[in-house]
Protein backbone atom coordinates (compact mmCIF):
# COMPACT_ATOMS: atom_id res chain seq x y z
CA UNK A 1 0.00 0.00 0.00
CA UNK A 2 0.69 4.04 -0.47
CA UNK A 3 1.05 5.75 2.48
CA UNK A 4 -2.82 7.04 1.94
CA UNK A 5 -4.24 4.44 -0.55
CA UNK A 6 -4.09 0.31 0.83
CA UNK A 7 -4.30 -1.34 -2.41
CA UNK A 8 -2.28 -3.60 -3.49
CA UNK A 9 0.19 -3.11 -6.68
CA UNK A 10 -2.03 -4.05 -9.84
CA UNK A 11 -5.20 -3.11 -7.50
CA UNK A 12 -5.96 0.35 -9.34
CA UNK A 13 -6.61 0.82 -13.43
CA UNK A 14 -4.30 2.45 -15.13
CA UNK A 15 -7.90 5.03 -15.99
CA UNK A 16 -8.81 6.64 -12.53
CA UNK A 17 -12.01 8.67 -12.16
CA UNK A 18 -11.88 11.22 -9.48
CA UNK A 19 -14.67 12.74 -7.81
CA UNK A 20 -14.11 14.86 -4.47
CA UNK A 21 -16.89 13.09 -2.48
CA UNK A 22 -16.01 9.44 -1.85
CA UNK A 23 -20.03 8.58 -1.46
CA UNK A 24 -20.14 9.07 -4.91
CA UNK A 25 -16.64 7.32 -5.54
CA UNK A 26 -18.70 4.46 -4.44
CA UNK A 27 -22.18 5.54 -6.22
CA UNK A 28 -19.84 5.69 -9.48
CA UNK A 29 -18.30 1.92 -9.33
CA UNK A 30 -21.83 0.45 -8.07
CA UNK A 31 -24.16 2.13 -10.61
CA UNK A 32 -21.75 1.76 -13.71
CA UNK A 33 -18.88 -0.74 -13.25
CA UNK A 34 -18.47 -4.43 -13.01
CA UNK A 35 -17.50 -7.08 -11.28
CA UNK A 36 -16.14 -3.65 -8.67
CA UNK A 37 -14.11 -3.88 -5.56
CA UNK A 38 -13.17 -1.31 -3.07
CA UNK A 39 -9.62 -1.45 -2.66
CA UNK A 40 -9.10 0.80 -0.02
CA UNK A 41 -10.89 2.53 2.98
CA UNK A 42 -8.00 4.78 4.95
CA UNK A 43 -9.64 7.44 6.49
CA UNK A 44 -12.89 6.32 4.50
CA UNK A 45 -11.80 7.95 1.05
CA UNK A 46 -13.32 5.28 -0.82
CA UNK A 47 -11.80 3.65 -4.14
CA UNK A 48 -12.89 0.72 -6.18
CA UNK A 49 -12.03 -0.74 -9.59
CA UNK A 50 -14.47 -2.68 -11.89
CA UNK A 51 -15.03 -2.76 -15.76
CA UNK A 52 -16.89 -0.10 -17.74
CA UNK A 53 -17.77 -2.53 -21.35
CA UNK A 54 -14.93 -4.61 -20.66
CA UNK A 55 -12.22 -2.09 -19.83
CA UNK A 56 -10.40 -2.07 -16.33
CA UNK A 57 -11.52 1.54 -14.63
CA UNK A 58 -10.80 2.20 -11.15
CA UNK A 59 -12.63 5.20 -9.11
CA UNK A 60 -11.12 7.06 -6.11
CA UNK A 61 -12.31 9.81 -3.68
CA UNK A 62 -9.81 12.90 -3.43
CA UNK A 63 -11.84 14.85 -0.97
CA UNK A 64 -11.68 18.75 -1.26
CA UNK A 65 -8.76 20.98 -2.45
CA UNK A 66 -5.45 20.63 -3.55
CA UNK A 67 -3.71 19.88 -1.13
CA UNK A 68 -6.37 16.55 -0.59
CA UNK A 69 -6.49 16.01 -4.34
CA UNK A 70 -2.40 15.87 -4.46
CA UNK A 71 -1.97 13.49 -1.88
CA UNK A 72 -4.07 10.79 -3.77
CA UNK A 73 -3.30 11.75 -7.06
CA UNK A 74 0.48 11.96 -6.46
CA UNK A 75 0.41 8.05 -5.29
CA UNK A 76 -1.68 7.36 -8.02
CA UNK A 77 0.70 8.42 -10.45
CA UNK A 78 3.83 7.70 -8.40
CA UNK A 79 3.07 4.07 -6.87
CA UNK A 80 0.23 2.87 -9.01
CA UNK A 81 1.38 3.75 -12.66
CA UNK A 82 -2.04 5.52 -13.07
CA UNK A 83 -2.01 7.14 -16.44
CA UNK A 84 -5.33 8.62 -17.25
CA UNK A 85 -7.14 10.94 -14.75
CA UNK A 86 -10.64 12.37 -14.89
CA UNK A 87 -11.55 14.60 -12.28
CA UNK A 88 -15.58 14.86 -12.24
CA UNK A 89 -16.62 17.57 -9.76
CA UNK A 90 -18.72 20.53 -9.36
CA UNK A 91 -17.83 23.98 -10.00
CA UNK A 92 -19.56 27.62 -9.58
CA UNK A 93 -19.79 29.75 -13.15
CA UNK A 94 -17.86 32.79 -13.21
CA UNK A 95 -19.51 34.02 -16.53
CA UNK A 96 -23.41 34.98 -16.83
CA UNK A 97 -23.86 32.11 -19.47
CA UNK A 98 -22.08 29.61 -17.87
CA UNK A 99 -25.47 28.69 -16.34
CA UNK A 100 -26.76 25.86 -13.51
CA UNK A 101 -26.17 22.22 -14.96
CA UNK A 102 -23.85 22.91 -17.73
CA UNK A 103 -20.70 21.29 -17.75
CA UNK A 104 -17.39 22.74 -17.78
CA UNK A 105 -14.10 21.05 -19.11
CA UNK A 106 -11.30 22.85 -18.44
CA UNK A 107 -8.77 23.53 -20.32
CA UNK A 108 -6.76 25.15 -17.99
CA UNK A 109 -6.62 25.64 -14.53
CA UNK A 110 -5.50 29.21 -13.30
CA UNK A 111 -4.99 28.88 -9.17
CA UNK A 112 -4.39 31.20 -6.10
CA UNK A 113 -2.63 28.07 -4.61
CA UNK A 114 1.08 28.53 -3.84
CA UNK A 115 1.85 25.19 -4.95
CA UNK A 116 2.69 26.05 -7.56
CA UNK A 117 4.55 29.17 -6.83
CA UNK A 118 6.58 27.78 -4.96
CA UNK A 119 7.75 24.56 -7.13
CA UNK A 120 7.98 26.33 -10.15
CA UNK A 121 9.99 29.61 -7.84
CA UNK A 122 8.72 33.02 -10.32
CA UNK A 123 7.99 31.31 -13.24
CA UNK A 124 4.14 30.94 -13.53
CA UNK A 125 3.09 27.51 -14.58
CA UNK A 126 0.38 26.78 -16.99
CA UNK A 127 -1.73 23.66 -15.78
CA UNK A 128 -3.22 22.55 -18.88
CA UNK A 129 -5.44 19.83 -19.37
CA UNK A 130 -4.58 16.87 -22.16
CA UNK A 131 -5.92 17.66 -25.52
CA UNK A 132 -6.89 14.45 -26.04
CA UNK A 133 -9.14 13.97 -23.40
CA UNK A 134 -10.99 17.18 -24.33
CA UNK A 135 -11.07 15.90 -27.59
CA UNK A 136 -12.98 12.58 -26.32
CA UNK A 137 -15.14 14.20 -24.40
CA UNK A 138 -16.57 17.02 -26.51
CA UNK A 139 -16.92 14.35 -28.84
CA UNK A 140 -19.51 12.39 -26.56
CA UNK A 141 -21.04 15.61 -25.12
CA UNK A 142 -21.81 17.14 -28.55
CA UNK A 143 -23.69 13.28 -29.58
CA UNK A 144 -25.07 13.36 -26.11
CA UNK A 145 -26.60 17.26 -26.84
CA UNK A 146 -25.47 18.51 -23.65
CA UNK A 147 -24.74 21.97 -22.81
CA UNK A 148 -20.99 22.22 -21.96
CA UNK A 149 -18.47 25.14 -22.39
CA UNK A 150 -14.52 24.41 -22.65
CA UNK A 151 -12.46 26.74 -21.09
CA UNK A 152 -10.02 28.00 -18.00
CA UNK A 153 -11.21 27.39 -14.27
CA UNK A 154 -9.82 28.66 -11.56
CA UNK A 155 -9.02 26.52 -8.77
CA UNK A 156 -9.01 28.17 -5.22
CA UNK A 157 -7.50 27.65 -2.27
CA UNK A 158 -10.67 29.07 -0.47
CA UNK A 159 -13.88 28.19 -1.02
CA UNK A 160 -14.64 31.48 1.12
CA UNK A 161 -12.53 33.69 -0.16
CA UNK A 162 -11.07 36.62 1.93
CA UNK A 163 -11.52 38.57 -1.13
CA UNK A 164 -14.30 37.46 -3.04
CA UNK A 165 -13.96 41.00 -5.17
CA UNK A 166 -10.96 39.71 -6.60
CA UNK A 167 -13.26 36.90 -8.90
CA UNK A 168 -14.45 40.00 -10.85
CA UNK A 169 -11.10 40.11 -12.65
CA UNK A 170 -11.33 36.29 -13.33
CA UNK A 171 -14.66 37.30 -14.91
CA UNK A 172 -13.27 40.09 -16.67
CA UNK A 173 -10.58 37.68 -18.42
CA UNK A 174 -12.89 35.31 -19.62
CA UNK A 175 -12.59 32.12 -16.63
CA UNK A 176 -15.58 30.25 -16.74
CA UNK A 177 -15.94 28.77 -13.57
CA UNK A 178 -14.61 28.17 -10.28
CA UNK A 179 -13.62 24.82 -8.62
CA UNK A 180 -10.65 23.41 -5.98
CA UNK A 181 -8.87 21.18 -7.29
CA UNK A 182 -8.06 21.03 -11.15
CA UNK A 183 -4.66 22.69 -11.29
CA UNK A 184 -3.20 20.63 -9.10
CA UNK A 185 -4.15 16.98 -11.13
CA UNK A 186 -2.88 18.82 -14.40
CA UNK A 187 0.53 19.80 -12.91
CA UNK A 188 0.90 16.74 -11.19
CA UNK A 189 -0.36 14.52 -14.37
CA UNK A 190 2.36 16.22 -16.20
CA UNK A 191 5.68 15.40 -13.99
CA UNK A 192 4.56 12.44 -14.20
CA UNK A 193 3.51 12.03 -17.77
CA UNK A 194 0.52 11.52 -17.80
CA UNK A 195 -3.00 12.28 -19.11
CA UNK A 196 -5.51 14.92 -17.04
CA UNK A 197 -8.73 16.38 -17.77
CA UNK A 198 -10.91 18.25 -14.73
CA UNK A 199 -15.03 18.48 -16.57
CA UNK A 200 -17.14 20.00 -14.03
CA UNK A 201 -21.34 20.33 -13.60
CA UNK A 202 -21.77 24.01 -12.45
CA UNK A 203 -23.86 23.56 -9.33
CA UNK A 204 -24.06 27.64 -8.96
CA UNK A 205 -23.13 30.73 -10.59
CA UNK A 206 -21.28 33.27 -8.63
CA UNK A 207 -22.44 36.34 -10.95
CA UNK A 208 -26.29 35.15 -11.51
CA UNK A 209 -26.77 33.84 -7.70
CA UNK A 210 -28.36 30.69 -9.10
CA UNK A 211 -27.84 27.04 -7.55
CA UNK A 212 -28.74 23.62 -8.21
CA UNK A 213 -30.99 21.57 -6.12
CA UNK A 214 -30.00 18.71 -4.50
CA UNK A 215 -32.03 17.04 -6.88
CA UNK A 216 -30.68 18.47 -9.77
CA UNK A 217 -26.97 18.06 -8.52
CA UNK A 218 -27.69 14.37 -8.75
CA UNK A 219 -28.78 14.33 -12.57
CA UNK A 220 -26.23 16.68 -13.62
CA UNK A 221 -23.55 14.56 -12.12
CA UNK A 222 -24.80 11.35 -13.62
CA UNK A 223 -24.92 12.58 -16.88
CA UNK A 224 -21.20 14.24 -15.90
CA UNK A 225 -19.72 10.62 -15.29
CA UNK A 226 -21.80 8.68 -18.10
CA UNK A 227 -19.78 10.85 -20.76
CA UNK A 228 -16.24 11.04 -18.76
CA UNK A 229 -17.09 6.88 -18.68
CA UNK A 230 -17.54 6.73 -22.65
CA UNK A 231 -14.96 9.44 -23.60
CA UNK A 232 -12.05 7.12 -21.63
CA UNK A 233 -13.46 3.85 -22.66
CA UNK A 234 -13.56 5.13 -26.46
N1 LIG B 1 -16.10 27.88 -5.14
C1 LIG B 1 -15.25 26.85 -5.14
N2 LIG B 1 -15.59 25.63 -5.53
C2 LIG B 1 -16.86 25.44 -5.94
C3 LIG B 1 -17.79 26.46 -5.95
C4 LIG B 1 -17.39 27.75 -5.53
O1 LIG B 1 -18.17 28.71 -5.52
N3 LIG B 1 -18.97 25.94 -6.38
C5 LIG B 1 -18.74 24.64 -6.62
N4 LIG B 1 -17.47 24.32 -6.36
Amino acid sequence: MSTHIAAAPGEIAETVLLPGDPLRAEWIAKTYLDDVTCYTQVRNMLGFTGTYRGRRISVQGTGMGQPSISIYVHELLAEYGAKTLVRVGSCGGLLADVAIRDLVIGISAATDSSINALAFDGFHYAPAADFSLVRAYVEKAEAAGARYHVGQLFSTDSFYHARPELRDRLTEYGVMAVEMEAAALYTLAAKFGARAMAVCTVSDNLVTGEETSADERERTFAQMVELALDAVAA
